[in-house]
């Protein structure tokens, strides 16, 4: 009688306690969200000013918003030279101009950039330098590419002006039109200038 009874119940279910299913945060979500935070940190240093309650609009930092203040010729020149430097030099020569141990000589105190004459220092940025060279007493011997080769001819007499004046540097400005004529002499594609090549032209 009792069996009965069992049998005409209902069976339990195998597996009372349902148990949710493990899976791992897939790999791709999380380089998305770096790749975001990343994209994200770019936009911020180019578009923030650094919270510069001056900076707003299209203008990336205080420099840039004061390039486009109207100046007169000789201090838009510098601004000009400031942020194009800033720009192309700066990251070797420091943007105190003192240079940086192991990757650049200084330019502030530099013989070759406060000669009387700037045609040696032109040819610089344009050609390019390798070899042995010795500025302020030190002797250097890393060699620099062309860096200002692909600079308009503006931009580079602007920077030429800026180094030539800034952090002490008493030297005369660099006109343009000296610029497209050292360019000119040069051709199209230079060899990097040496020391002795250096010291045969005009300073
Ligand atoms: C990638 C790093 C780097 C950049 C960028 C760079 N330079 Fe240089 N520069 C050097 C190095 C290294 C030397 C020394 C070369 C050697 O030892 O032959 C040098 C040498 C010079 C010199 C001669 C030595 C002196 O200190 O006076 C001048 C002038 C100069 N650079 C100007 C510039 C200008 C202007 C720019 C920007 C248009 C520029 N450099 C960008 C690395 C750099």
């Amino acid at each position: 009688m009792s069996a009965d009874i069992k049998s005409s119940l209902p069976k339990p279910p195998s597996d009372p306690r349902p148990e949710a299913v493990r899976t791992t945060l897939p790999i791709w979500i999380i380089v998305l969200t770096l790749m975001l935070l990343f994209l994200g940190g770019l936009y911020f240093d180019n578009h923030s000013g650094w919270f510069q309650t001056q900076v707003y609009g299209p203008y990336a930092s205080v420099d840039q918003l004061e390039l486009y203040q109207p100046k007169s010729g000789a201090a838009a020149e510098l601004a000009r030279g400031k942020v194009v430097y800033e720009q192309v030099c700066g990251l070797c020569h420091g943007a105190d101009g003192l240079g940086k141990p192991g990757q650049a000589p200084p330019l502030a105190g530099s013989e070759w950039v406060m000669a009387k004459g700037y045609n040696r220092l032109a040819h610089i940025p344009l050609a390019g330098l390798s070899g042995n060279i010795s500025v302020a007493g030190k002797d250097w011997n890393m060699g620099m590419a062309a860096m200002g080769a692909a600079l308009p001819d503006a931009d580079l007499a602007a920077v030429l002006t800026y180094i030539r004046t800034s952090w002490g540097n008493g030297a005369s400005p660099v006109p343009m039109e000296d610029v497209t004529k050292v360019r000119a002499g040069l051709g199209a594609r230079p060899q990097p200038m040496s020391h002795d090549m250096l010291m045969t032209m005009p300073e």
